[in-house]
């Protein structure tokens, strides 16, 4: 069950000092840093933890009917109810401050200024500029005005292929924040249509069916490339751009000018000319945009062409929107903030280990996969601002799926399994078909049934009204117990539209810098995931260390089955 003894997951190394540490990277931002676990609020938060470890839902509410008001907090349209969270009026006021004692106003006047708060790359984070929120640090990258003319120029039908026909279909070609950001966007934004003008397809993976499934559906003649890399060196991205490149030749014929079924979104102009990307066609972005921060820059460019460029626009308003929200609010009705802080209660000191977040719009499918990039890409780190090892757990696990499918198949574990999941519900309300407001409905069910649970007396009680006998209900009362008390946030918005979608990408843009704050680590690099790719390119290429016996057999087997064997 759920563990107040922080961070048992892992054997971490303990931070040994006690005293501020002079923080050596974030030289500009002028904040001094100390590991949380030594900050005064951090005790008051256990102290309080261990009080409220057993408290249920319903006798948090039983106390203070209020709560349900004073838990609440509103940034525009969208609607965040915190009351179904395991929190009190003592820890949210302990929790904001240990907000104010690790900086956390400073931290954030330092992301806004564009100072280096990616300390370990000794850059901004200034993707807030992007939506007119701040200003950006250097210009380059950040005008997207040529990534508009080409949309236009597609949206009128104006660009052409090799054999003359007009583009009706742009497939872009990237992974992870070059991928998940503008799929999720498209999926959720785009007019639902049986003969869209364009149609916009994205492909990630470097197993060969997901471009086979697209390039199935797909006339070569007709067909652009958009190659989204940022850095132009991804292997599944290089390797999935040689095969379209391979497949519009098998179409189109050795002589054609393949140059113009390509664009490509990279900073890496050389590379990418090297492909065959005619120089106009490649549209920078900022280095001071990371990649899971990156759909508001030219790696939007596959959202614009499907959803328009006033959408696009009303994307980057309602994001915007939500910068101004954190950087102007007090904390006390901070949306992000209280996010963070919750998140961070959740995990540091009611030692959950996960999230769910758990969507009620089909068009939000992809919320789970982004989030998991945004989240764990950015806080899933040990390693602090000065050097040490953290004490205290970092970024849960995110998962989550789409509202009502998971009702239907791991729901049940949220009811009657042995692990307290704090879930997130997201809940677009949408207009009043009957079908949209049984959506609606479920999710208010769901958050309000996995907070309530149901006693014996109550299951026994049901199975006698259904005209169980005695026996048999003592029998089977049991096995309907959920003891409830879930932990739940519900985030309403009056419906999915491009305004209130980048209005709730940016709140968890900048719940994870909260987070990443106040334990003291850098949400803006991403060096662990390198050390995977190093492995893949060595033992495809047969070179560096042997590899341990476990892969050498595998490897070996691999081979076998390739063979036929
Ligand atoms: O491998 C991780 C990562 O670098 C992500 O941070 C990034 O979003 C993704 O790969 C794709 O990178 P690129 O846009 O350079 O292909």
């Amino acid at each position: 069950m759920e563990n107040s003894s922080k961070y048992s997951a892992f054997t971490c190394a303990q931070t040994q000092t006690n005293a501020i540490v002079t923080n050596t990277f974030v030289t500009d931002t002028k904040v001094p840093f100390r590991p949380p676990q030594h900050l005064p609020a951090w005790t008051m938060l256990q102290q309080r933890a261990n009080e409220l470890a057993n408290t249920s839902g319903l006798a948090l509410f039983a106390a203070d009917p209020a709560r349900a008001a004073r838990l609440t907090l509103q940034s525009g349209a969208l609607y965040a109810d915190f009351s179904k969270q395991r929190i009190d009026a003592a820890s949210v006021s302990a929790l904001l401050q240990l907000a104010a004692e690790a900086g956390l106003e400073g931290g954030v006047r330092s992301l806004f200024k564009g100072e280096r708060v990616n300390f370990t790359e000794q850059r901004a984070a200034a993707h807030m500029a992007l939506r007119g929120s701040c200003p950006a640090p250097d210009a380059k990258g950040s005008d997207t005005s040529a990534v508009r003319s080409f949309v236009h120029a597609l949206q009128r039908g104006e660009l052409k292929g090799a054999s003359g026909q007009t583009i009706r279909h742009l497939v872009n070609i990237g992974i992870g924040g070059s991928d998940l950001g503008p799929r999720l966007a498209a999926e959720a934004l785009t007019p639902v249509s049986s003969a869209p003008r364009l149609k916009v397809d994205f492909v990630a993976n470097i197993d060969p069916r997901e471009l086979d499934e697209v390039l199935s559906r797909s006339e070569p003649a007709t067909t652009l490339f958009v190659i989204s890399s940022k850095s132009f060196s991804t292997a599944e991205t290089l390797a999935n751009a040689e095969a379209a490149r391979s497949w519009l030749r098998a179409g189109l014929g050795d002589s054609a000018d393949l140059g113009l079924h390509f664009a490509a979104v990279s900073n890496a102009v050389t590379a990418a000319a090297a492909f065959g990307v005619a120089a106009d066609r490649v549209f920078p972005l900022p280095e001071w945009v990371g990649g899971r921060y990156s759909v508001w820059s030219a790696i939007g460019l596959p959202l614009m062409a499907a959803i328009g460029e006033s959408a696009f626009d009303a994307f980057l308003a309602g994001a915007g929107a939500m910068d101004a929200h954190f950087r102007d609010t007090p904390f006390e009705r901070n949306l992000p903030v209280w996010m963070g802080l919750i998140g961070l209660w959740n995990t540091d000191f009611l030692g959950f280990e996960t999230l769910g977040v758990l969507p009620y719009a089909h068009g939000l499918r992809n919320f789970p996969a982004w989030l998991q990039q945004l989240e764990m890409e950015s806080n899933g780190k040990r390693t602090l601002r000065d050097g040490s090892t953290t004490a205290v757990a970092t970024s849960p696990i995110v998962w989550g799926g789409v509202g009502t499918v998971g009702q239907h198949a791991f729901h049940q574990l949220f009811y009657q399994g042995t692990r307290g999941v704090p879930l997130d519900f997201i809940v677009p309300v949408g207009d009043d078909n009957p079908r949209q407001c049984g959506l609606v409905d479920n999710a208010f069910a769901q958050a309000a049934a996995l907070m309530a649970g149901r006693d014996l007396d109550t299951a026994r009680a049901a199975l006698r009204q259904r005209g169980m006998d005695q026996a048999a209900a003592e029998r089977l009362a049991p096995h309907l117990v959920s003891p409830g008390n879930q932990p739940s946030t519900t985030l309403l918005m009056p419906q999915l539209d491009a305004f209130h979608l980048g209005q709730l990408m940016a709140l968890y843009e900048h719940k994870i810098f909260v987070q990443g704050w106040i334990w003291g680590i850098n949400p803006f690099d991403q060096y662990g995931v390198e050390l995977g790719k190093d492995m893949a390119r060595a033992l495809a290429s047969g070179e560096g260390a042997t590899p341990d016996a476990s892969t050498a057999s595998l490897m070996a087997m691999a081979a076998r089955f390739r063979q036929g064997g």
